[in-house]
């Protein structure tokens, strides 16, 4: 028999993405293999994003567009997963505009994968198995199937707790639930056996991480732990949030080598009306003082951030104070939305009563976005003529002439290409020479640090 073939396709946030390794994981346990496109695949799942209005209407758009390949094939396997799966709206949609989905299955399930194919497979209609909240233990030792490269992420908090007004992420991935210390150190130092050397410890709001666990530990306990592991050269976390980071955090992150000195610290919004009726927690003085503080404390920090304009009642002097602090601050680089209403959260009623007008939305999100660029390419500019260590990941996906690599900051840094040598996965010096908005260039100042010992081995799941 043939061996059967599977695609996954994944929106959304990095949660997601290993979400989708742990599917790949499992799915090659049983023996399946990556297809490389949707037409040899026996089985697609569309692992899904419901953040914003936009990565759901990406979403319902290529499950409609998928009915003709089902139609010519019926014996494939169409899955829809992931956070809008969590939503009833979804599964209400899916069996009305959607019939030729076989299975739909959620954030909390997804390591019964191979019982809910088998499932799919013998029944003529939908299956749908979505877990309203996750079960009382943690799914561990499930197989995963990671990306190629030396830079693994590791979950290490499920969920959160902090109720944003505007978010859905509360919803789709329920409490915070912690893994324990010992079962995420147990995955790190096994990862950096196999040869991974930069490491992204994951959550919605990592520095929770813990506070759940008995005896209870932190993120600086884990991140002081992960530091003395051995072939481990970086350590990066995602995302933290501005009210619980902690002074020993900071403190652990300034006197590291390994833990990046990036520091992404979701602002969402300038003015204290707005972040009191987002449920931030913090005021626009505290995240100031937060931001002062790690200043002084890490040298060369960057900081980045992510804001959205637009929300429910957003004043322009609401929002001219949210430019003031990008002003202030000087973020490296934002990630900047326009609000979204995400039915079921409190904003979204608010919106009814109190929207801001479509045009009014796109013109914030347009003068945030030109102030942040000038500042981004100034900050970028300032790092001309110093020496930098980079990450390669491969040839530029855009020009074959060079290579794409990462600062530990996480800048992106190109370089001239030359074909005789391979500097997939190496730590290389890099002297930087120009600087645009959204990457550098540089040239390699001497040789590698590391012989990268991952890709000259057979992969095993971990
Ligand atoms: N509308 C717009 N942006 C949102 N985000 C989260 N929820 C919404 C929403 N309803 C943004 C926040 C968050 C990032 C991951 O997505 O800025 O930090
Ligand atoms: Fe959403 Fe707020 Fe939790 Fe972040 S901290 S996932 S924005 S509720």
């Amino acid at each position: 028999m043939a061996v059967p073939q599977y695609l996954i396709h994944t929106l959304g946030c990095q949660m997601n993405e290993r979400d989708s390794e742990i599917m790949a994981g499992q799915l090659e346990t049983m023996g399946y293999r990556r297809a490389g496109s949707e037409a040899e695949a026996d089985l697609i799942i569309i692992n899904t994003c419901a953040v914003r209005a936009g990565a759901e209407d990406h979403a319902f758009g290529h499950v409609g567009r998928l009915k003709q390949l089902k139609d010519e094939r019926p014996a494939m396997t169409l899955a829809v997963a992931g956070c809008m799966a969590q939503e009833p709206g979804t599964i209400a949609w899916l069996k009305k505009h959607a019939p030729h989905v076989d299975l739909v299955f959620g954030t909390h399930n997804l390591h019964e994968l191979p019982r809910l194919l088998e499932e799919a497979e013998e029944r003529d209609e939908m299956l749908v198995e979505v877990w309203k909240s996750a079960g009382e233990t943690l799914a561990e030792h499930v197989p995963s199937r990671r990306k190629e490269g030396i830079r693994a992420q590791v979950n290490i908090i499920y969920g959160c707790d902090k109720f944003c007004t505007y978010c859905i992420v509360p919803f789709t991935r329920g409490r915070e639930r912690s893994r324990a210390l010992s079962d995420v150190m147990r995955e790190v130092r096994a990862l950096a056996d196999q040869g991974f050397e930069d490491i992204m410890f994951l959550g919605q709001n990592v520095n929770s991480y813990g506070h759940d666990l008995d005896p209870r530990v932190d993120l600086a306990d884990l991140m002081e732990a992960a530091e003395t592991v051995h072939g481990l050269r970086w350590i990066h976390y995602m995302t933290p949030h501005p009210r619980d980071f902690s002074d020993r955090l900071i403190e652990i992150i300034a006197s590291s080598e390994k833990i990046s000195h990036q520091l992404h610290l979701p602002l969402q919004a300038g003015s204290n009306a707005i972040l009191r009726r987002m449920n931030r927690k913090y005021t626009r003085e505290q995240y100031l003082e937060l931001i002062a503080k790690a200043r002084s404390k890490i040298a060369d920090v960057s900081f980045t951030t992510d804001i959205i304009v637009g929300f429910p009642g957003e004043t322009e002097e609401d929002f001219e104070q949210t430019l003031e602090l990008v002003r202030m601050i000087r973020f490296d680089s934002a990630f900047t939305f326009v609000y979204s209403p995400r039915e079921g959260t409190p904003a979204a009623r608010w919106e009814g009563r109190d929207p801001v007008a479509n045009p009014i939305k796109k013109d914030r999100l347009n003068r945030l976005m030109a102030l942040q660029y000038e500042i981004s390419l100034a900050a970028n500019q300032r790092l001309i003529g110093k020496d930098l260590l980079v990450l390669v990941d491969g040839v530029s996906k855009k020009n074959d002439d060079v290579w794409a690599g990462r600062t530990q900051t996480g800048k992106v840094v190109l370089l001239d290409r030359q074909k005789d040598i391979d500097l997939t996965d190496c730590f290389v010096p890099v002297r930087i020479e120009s600087a645009k908005t959204f990457y550098l260039t540089g040239s390699v100042k001497g040789k590698a640090l590391n012989q990268p010992k991952r890709r000259l081995e057979a992969l095993p799941l971990l």
